[in-house]
């Protein structure tokens, strides 16, 4: 075939960032720890990253070193479409942040008005839209969700192409996490249908016994489903809770998030 001596000019469409909630259903299990970590860790590796607060505890603000109170435009305005995702962008070590605080407890009544019903017909993806004006300028987004089955984690649902759930493994560790594989898979069925489990990184690892036999079950509960366990575990240690008050992260200085990344996204082993 002749070839032509014009080149084709195919418009591409842009590519997209990978969206990622960390999600489960209980507090304190280093969710935030998780979100900021892998924010500034995608950083450190050279990609562009976003990260979006969709917890009214407004966390993700204070463990970037920035004041939740003092913020005047909230991912809430962005939500309720009162301004564009832009004009609530700050920025802190190499990531861009879209934060939030308590006003956004308010989200849920406010879209339920009946006076404001019309306005916000589909309530549950309201922050995929929102995304939508951002998705392709960066690599990666990484949303911080609250540990309730509510508004916030069905709209991070939504919005996202995966889903990682941090668990502490304690207790009922092993059971918090199937409650939260129920609940996507039902996002999954009903409204979005790329959501992909990353999979189930254990947080706050201490080398106890407790530790180590709860470790070992969880291993064993999801041997044989297609839910993968991360061989990476973030261990308890001091200077993490340190570093998220301060408001500083130090992902430099605790590899196992980036051996976390790697493992989770770059199909690297440690
Ligand atoms: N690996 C860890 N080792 C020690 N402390 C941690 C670790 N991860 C998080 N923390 C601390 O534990 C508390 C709860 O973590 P956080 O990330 O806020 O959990 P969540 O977002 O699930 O509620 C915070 O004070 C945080 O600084
Ligand atoms: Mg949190």
């Amino acid at each position: 075939m002749k070839k032509s001596k014009f080149i084709s000019v195919v418009k591409q469409p842009l590519k997209k960032a990978r969206v990622i909630s960390v999600v489960t259903q209980k507090g304190g299990v280093g969710k935030t720890a998780t979100a900021i970590n892998m924010s500034v860790g995608l950083h450190n590796m050279g990609y562009k990253v976003a990260a979006i607060d969709l917890d009214p505890q407004g966390q993700l603000a204070e463990g970037f070193g920035i004041s939740r109170k003092a913020l005047k435009k909230t991912m809430l305005d962005v939500l309720l479409r009162l301004v564009d995702m832009k004009e609530i962008k700050v920025s802190a070590h190499g990531v861009d942040l879209y934060l939030s605080n308590r006003s956004l407890a308010d989200l849920w009544v406010t879209v339920q008005t009946p006076s404001n019903v019309n306005l916000y017909p589909e309530p549950n993806i309201l922050l995929k839209k929102a995304i939508a004006q951002i998705d392709t300028k960066y690599d990666f987004i990484i949303i911080d969700t609250p540990p309730t089955v509510s508004i916030f984690n069905a709209n991070a649902l939504n919005a996202s192409t995966d889903a990682v759930i941090p668990m502490q493994p304690e207790g009922m560790a092993v059971k918090g996490a199937e409650d939260m594989l129920e609940f996507i898979r039902e996002v999954q069925k009903s409204s979005n249908h790329q959501l992909r489990v990353l999979g189930i990184l254990a947080t706050m690892v201490q080398n106890t016994s407790l530790h180590n036999t709860v470790m070992q079950d969880i291993r064993k509960s999801f041997i044989d489903t297609d839910v993968t366990v991360f061989d990476t575990v973030i261990k308890r240690t001091i200077r993490y809770g340190l570093a998220q008050t301060n408001g500083i992260p130090e992902t430099v200085n605790f590899p196992e998030y980036t051996e976390f990344l790697k493992e989770a996204l770059f199909n690297e082993t440690a």
